[in-house]
């Protein structure tokens, strides 16, 4: 059970490096939102929520900081929601927008790190 949960943290880190990695390409490129930034976030969203069931582990989950963790993920969500549809149609992304992106996706991996 045990090396599961590590492969589906595995799985998680995976879904995170998709998801920054390609937010930091854009940030240093066209500061545009593309559609690997939404595969990551739907990969780190699946894996996150099943390891927030209490299996393979022998200590207690912190539930609050989960819960924080998974509002900050919708956040994330919308915002590449409204991100791609402002740039469908006028050709850009909002600056507030694109950057609260990365913002928030270091915040939750700081939160998974800093809050035990
Ligand atoms: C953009 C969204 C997210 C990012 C960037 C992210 C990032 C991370 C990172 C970097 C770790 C590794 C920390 C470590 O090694 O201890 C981690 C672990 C974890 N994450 Fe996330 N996470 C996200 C969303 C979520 C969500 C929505 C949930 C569940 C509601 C979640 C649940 C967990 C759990 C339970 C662990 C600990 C794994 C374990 O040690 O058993 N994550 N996350």
């Amino acid at each position: 059970m045990e090396i599961l949960r590590h492969a589906v943290v595995l799985v998680h880190l995976v879904g995170f490096a998709v998801l920054f990695g390609a937010w930091v390409v854009e940030a240093f490129g066209q500061r545009r939102i593309t559609r690997l930034q939404s595969w990551g976030l739907a990969i780190a969203a699946v894996a996150g929520l099943a390891l927030a069931g209490p299996w393979g582990i022998s200590y207690e989950l912190n539930y609050v900081k989960l819960g924080v963790k998974l509002v900050v993920l919708l956040i994330i969500g919308a915002l590449l929601g409204i991100g791609s549809a402002r740039q469908r149609k006028s050709g850009s992304v909002p600056p507030a927008i694109f950057w609260l992106i990365g913002i928030l996706t270091l915040l939750n991996a700081a939160l998974a790190l800093l809050w035990r």
